[in-house]
């Protein structure tokens, strides 16, 4: 009996702690609605197919990369081998042959510098071709985002786009770079060397094989753990990315409210939910690990006692006598039989987590684009700049009327103005003339044809909008007035600058044109930003302007200059304007008045006063403002 211990201890040793392991489990398992997966909508096999459409044009590569990687196999397979061999060979001193060993090493050298350039291509390869699939998803999805409608671009943080952009297709790159291959490399390492250990000493092997189903056991618990704690950690990743990407472009108002102290806290808080998440997930996988040493140690101390009983008694069991070059074989085998079977737990782990990424990433590209061209729309090269409205309804969100039964009719070439407070409905009414947004009900048309029957690139070719808050790109001052449209001479540019009267200060930048944007165009006064989106709105001569209180942030000076550019703009195209001061919209062909969505009152100046109705009445007020401040 005594002759046992050892096995008893190791067996008690791994006993306990897979009962403590159990308790665990079943502790956590109480919490079942932590423990079920993210709601997957997608089944494996669809995202793997879909994968597999990116893999596909790179089948060459990957297959040679699976024979490069068999070759690097051989070292795993003979190496432990090789060693028993070496071993053998210096036991048979003094007469042992100095050059025979010589041969042996050489040749394990060489089988060694084999596997190590076999590595070495096969990750080459892979991360080439990982690249390039990266970039591919990458430009799949930035250009699918760039066809979604403005309110499914509102439906989604910015932060979670960039995500979608920078972090998931990472994830799925490293899948087949890394993950795909270890997985295979590993699976085909434990196969390959259960063939070798049999073959070799097929009882010794069944006693490896005893602490197989613990290894397994494991594995399949720490699955459930790190699946939790790698959710909580992506959970609080995303969590503080989307704090950081909303809160640094708002840093500005933070510093201007001294709100500083308070979004450091909250910023604390998503930190340390991160850094706990983090720790959770160090102890569980501080936890895996030695737990699979522990039986690997425990199969080694088994190796050596029975081995070493065998070999010292000479006894020989079913048939099988152990000599001193199983025992080192089997050293060597046990080692990298364990390292492969720990790693494989982790790296489905991982596969499933690139399998999480690839999902978000797909429902990103299934979302279909709300405002598509309708298939018989057509182009339309010239317009004159003709805009009816027919009982127009329109919702943001479903019940909610935004415009209700909204009617006017504009002719080529007219100014049509339109007021109201706040809310009323004024911007909703020109991003629908865009088509940024489908209405519910009646009909919008241009030149008379209806706006669903036009292609949508075509129609937004004929507008230049100018809006309040102007968006200037990093870049230079040319750049930004051109947007990438080509053929356009800097001479025009210039042109362009003097109609809006922004050559001025464009002049006395030291590098006029080239004169560099800083992100959202920071280096400049909101007005400077105003007057380059006027020359970035007529430098393609538009058919139709928008003017959505652009004039809100230019002084009074400049304001003379915008109405000098405005009433020389009228002779371009149509213009649509929201303005707030009724002084600059006096001249306007037709003035329409909003009230939550529904027109008040139309016409020109001159006949709304007459009207006595509300347009009268906002007039009289800032009319007698502007005499209070004047006196
Ligand atoms: N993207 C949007 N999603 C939901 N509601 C919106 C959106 N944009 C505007 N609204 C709502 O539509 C109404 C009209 O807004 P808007 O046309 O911007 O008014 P105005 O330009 O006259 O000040 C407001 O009540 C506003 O809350
Ligand atoms: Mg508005």
């Amino acid at each position: 009996m005594r002759e046992y211990l050892p096995i008893l201890i190791a067996g008690a040793i791994i006993g306990v702690f897979t009962a403590l392991f159990l308790v665990a489990y079943a502790i956590l398992k109480r919490h079942k609605e932590d423990m079920t997966d993210r709601e997957r909508n997608m089944s494996d096999k669809e995202i793997v197919t879909r994968l597999l459409a990116y893999a596909r044009p790179y089948w060459k590569r990957f297959v040679a990369v699976f024979f490069v990687m068999l070759l690097s196999i051989v070292y795993d397979l003979i190496s432990p081998l090789l060693l028993a061999h070496i071993q053998d060979v210096i036991k048979q001193e003094p007469t042992f042959d100095l050059r025979y060993l010589f041969g042996v090493v050489a040749f394990y050298a060489g089988v060694l510098a084999v596997s190590l350039i076999c590595t070495y291509v096969q990750a080459m390869i892979l991360q080439k071709t990982g690249q390039k699939i990266l970039s591919q998803i990458r430009l799949d999805v930035f250009t699918h985002v760039e066809k979604l409608s403005h309110e499914q671009l509102n439906n989604i943080p910015v932060g979670k786009l960039v995500t979608r952009v920078t972090n998931d297709p990472n994830a799925i790159s490293f899948m087949f770079t890394n993950i795909l291959v270890t997985l295979l490399k590993n699976s085909m390492v434990v196969v390959g060397i259960l063939v070798v250990m049999l073959a070799v000493n097929y009882v010794l092997t069944l006693m490896v094989l005893c602490f197989v189903p613990f290894v397994v056991l494991f594995t399949v618990i720490f699955r459930q753990f790190s699946r939790r704690v790698h959710r909580q950690v992506s959970n609080a990743t995303t969590d503080i990315n989307t704090y950081l990407s909303e809160n640094l472009s708002g840093i500005k108002i933070t510093q201007i409210f001294n709100q500083e102290e308070q979004k450091m806290q909250d910023f604390v808080t998503r930190s340390r939910k991160l850094r706990k998440a983090k720790y959770n997930r160090m102890y569980v996988f501080g936890v895996f690990r030695p737990m699979v040493y522990m039986l690997f140690i425990s199969s080694q101390m088994c190796l050596f006692y029975f081995g070493a009983k065998g070999y010292i008694q000479d006894t020989s069991f079913l048939g099988q006598t152990i000599t001193s070059y199983t025992l080192v074989a089997f050293y060597g085998y046990i080692s990298r039989f364990f390292n492969p079977i720990q790693t494989l737990a982790e790296q489905f782990d991982m596969l499933q987590r690139s399998f999480a990424s690839a999902e978000k990433i797909f429902t990103i590209l299934d979302m279909v684009p709300q405002v598509v061209d309708e298939e018989d729309a057509m182009e339309l090269d010239e317009i004159k700049g003709e805009i009816e409205f027919k009982d127009v309804w329109f919702a943001y969100k479903p019940g909610e009327w935004v415009l209700q039964g909204v009617s006017f009719h504009v002719a080529p070439k007219q100014t049509v103005a339109f007021v109201g407070s706040t809310g009323s409905g004024k911007t909703t009414i020109l991003s629908l003339i865009c088509r940024n947004y489908d209405i519910q009900k009646g009909q919008i048309l241009i030149d008379g044809i209806d706006i669903k029957k036009i292609k949508i690139a075509s129609l937004r070719k004929h507008f230049g909008q100018m809006l309040q808050d102007v968006f200037l790109f990093s870049g230079d001052i040319r750049s930004n007035i051109l947007l990438r449209s080509e053929g356009i001479s800097d001479e025009e540019v210039w042109e362009a600058c003097r109609y809006v009267n922004a050559d001025s200060f464009i002049g006395k930048l030291e590098n006029g044109l080239d004169e560099v944007v800083r992100e959202r165009g920071n280096n400049f006064s909101a007005g400077q930003r105003q007057l380059l989106s006027f020359a970035r709105t007529i430098i393609h001569k538009p058919a139709v302007m928008i003017l959505d209180e652009a004039t809100a942030n230019i002084d009074t000076e400049t304001e003379v200059l915008i109405q000098d550019s405005l009433e020389k703009m009228k002779n371009i195209g149509t213009m649509l304007v929201v303005a707030h001061r009724l002084s600059t919209i006096q001249h306007a062909d037709n003035i329409i008045l909003l009230s939550k969505g529904k027109i008040l009152e139309q016409g020109t100046h001159q006949e709304l006063l007459h009207l006595k109705g509300r347009y009268h009445h906002l007039y009289t007020l800032q009319y007698n403002k502007q005499q209070l401040q004047n006196s």
